[in-house]
């Protein structure tokens, strides 16, 4: 299992400092979620704070863009540390050439599909991908709680890449806690996106000792 702790739950007065915390107690990548309040019902920030942490000791960098014509902005989150670009298939006119452009970078292509928008919607591009960032919450805020149905997708898509020997990675967005991330991975997410249990806990190390603890029962 791999963990991508979201800095969207951390204190940006420290954010140097708790990015810093997160990747010496194990975070697999710094899951950075972009919302522009257009496509989501909240604004973040841009790649500019993402770059603020270019210099540091830190994590790889999974951007998540829940932004409207994420084309436009996809080169402005491309650094050395960028591992994956993820855009919504909900906010795609042309995802296969979104995802293309995403690779000409060298960059790992990453699809989101929205708790509302089933997996199938995906078929023409699953081949391509990847990773799939399944929302297991509507976005916009961290702090939510896992909408169970969402599970379910999370099977089919495991299901689907065995059956069909492809490679993409599985990722699980919003709501894990230490208290579900095992029904999680039985499921067959492979990579934890976890903002508030880890940015939120009042001991950034131990929470993501806890995750990755709690992962491995
Ligand atoms: C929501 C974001 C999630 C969120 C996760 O729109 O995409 O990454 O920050 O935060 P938690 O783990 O607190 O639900
Ligand atoms: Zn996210």
């Amino acid at each position: 299992m791999k963990l991508a702790p979201s800095i969207l739950s951390a204190d940006f007065s420290c954010l140097g400092a708790q990015v810093k915390e997160a990747t010496s107690a194990g975070a697999d990548y710094l899951h950075i979620d972009v919302m522009d309040g257009h496509f989501v019902p909240n604004i973040s920030f841009g790649a500019p704070v993402m770059k603020s942490l270019d210099s540091l000791d830190t994590a790889p960098y999974d951007v998540h863009l829940m932004i409207e014509n994420p084309d436009r902005y996809i080169s402005d989150f491309v650094t050395e540390k960028t591992e994956f670009i993820t855009v919504h298939q909900e906010a795609c006119i042309h995802l296969h050439r979104t995802l293309q452009h995403i690779k000409s970078f060298g960059i790992s292509a990453g699809v989101a599909v929205n708790p509302g928008t089933p997996v199938q919607m995906l078929e023409s591009v699953i081949e391509d991908v990847d990773l799939v960032l399944v929302m297991s919450v509507n976005p916009g805020f961290g702090g939510q709680s896992l909408i169970p149905s969402t599970l379910r997708k999370i099977e089919r898509l495991a299901e689907f890449k065995e059956k069909e020997g492809l490679s993409y990675q599985i990722e699980i967005d919003g709501g894990v806690k230490k208290e579900n991330i095992s029904q999680v991975l039985s499921a067959g997410a492979e990579i934890i996106v976890a903002g508030s249990a880890v940015f939120g806990a009042k001991d950034i190390s131990q929470a993501v000792r806890d995750l990755k603890e709690a992962s491995s029962r």
